[in-house]
């Protein structure tokens, strides 16, 4: 008896001690990450000055009143760090291409957003590299787009974020990224080229329209395409009916969307917060500047 007990004491004493580790493995973001998975990680907070009313004036973080004023057509190129770090956080288009032989291509793309819903239409700025000397400058993708007419905008969600980066590797024309990385292709229905099964949400595009860019020395730089949306696609375990409309939309909850910041950084959403538009009864309280500079001295 009293070894039975003992060994439920030390049970008891070991199921504390581990509850006790996974307690503060849970409280790192890290840790917590990776046990509880992608699900659940995002919540509701309050905005910086939940107490604002119409004019009052809003508290910056700054000390000074100086901007630095860069000028593109002085800095050419050098303006890109800047552009990805100030035009923050971006959508990353993950973009499913076919050449016209067939060959399979999946890049990351994150000068990119959405420009409309009826119908939908999707923006892609493709920058000229360099190494592309046999397309003029022209990535994989935009060549296969141009050649085609067709491509796939898969969102990228953390859970897949490792493979889907190491697409963006300077491979080859002919090299299938979606292979290469252990993605999984999954036939699409209007389109020619294949989505990513990993992803939660699918855009099969047509192209409508391409734009040459053009520096201020007259080099061509790169091209925006512009796609329309044939056909969504929405992963059901994402899926909820918005509160508002009562339509189908993404659960941001169950989403994991990945961002792209500035450099090679990329952005997880960990909380957010609502602000409902204010009402047009708005426009009949307009407060002088003086009042609201009266208000921010009190
Ligand atoms: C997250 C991320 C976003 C990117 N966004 C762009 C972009 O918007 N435009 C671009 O030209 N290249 C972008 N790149 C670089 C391309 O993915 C990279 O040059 C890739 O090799 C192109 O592949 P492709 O030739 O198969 O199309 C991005 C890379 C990453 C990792």
């Amino acid at each position: 008896m009293a070894v039975q007990g003992n060994i439920l004491t030390a049970f008891a004493a070991g199921a504390l001690g581990a509850s006790g580790i996974l307690v503060s493995l849970l409280r790192n973001p890290t840790w917590s990450r990776r046990i509880l998975g992608h699900r659940n990680q995002i919540e509701e907070v309050s905005t910086l000055h939940p107490d604002y009313k119409p004019g009052d004036k809003q508290p910056s973080p700054f000390t000074s009143d100086k901007y630095l004023a860069l000028n593109p057509a002085e800095l050419g190129d050098a303006m890109y760090p800047f552009m990805i770090s100030a035009v923050v956080p971006r959508p990353v288009a993950f973009v499913s291409s076919l050449s016209k032989n067939g060959a399979g291509n999946l890049s990351p793309y994150s000068y990119f957003n959405a420009m409309s819903h009826d119908p939908p239409m999707v923006v892609i700025g493709h920058s000229y590299s360099s190494a592309k000397k046999d397309t003029g400058g022209k990535k994989d993708t935009l060549a296969n787009i141009l050649e085609t007419g067709e491509f796939v905008v898969n969102i990228m969600n953390e859970w897949y974020v490792e493979a889907a980066n190491f697409t963006c590797g300077p491979y080859d024309r002919g090299i299938n990224e979606m292979t290469l990385s252990g993605l999984t292709p999954m036939e699409s229905v209007k389109v020619k080229p294949p989505r990513v099964k990993e992803s939660a949400v699918h855009f099969e595009c047509k192209l409508v329209h391409s734009y040459e860019i053009k520096n201020h020395t007259g080099k061509a730089t790169g091209m925006i395409v512009v796609g329309e949306v044939l056909l969504a696609h929405m992963h059901e375990e994402v899926a909820t009916k918005s509160p508002h409309s009562g339509h189908d939309v993404v659960d941001l909850k169950k989403y994991s969307p990945v961002s792209r910041l500035g450099g090679v950084s990329y952005g997880r959403t960990t909380e957010y917060y609502n602000i409902p538009r204010p009402p047009k009864e708005e426009q009949k309280t307009p407060k002088t500047a003086s009042e609201a500079d009266e208000k921010a001295r009190l």
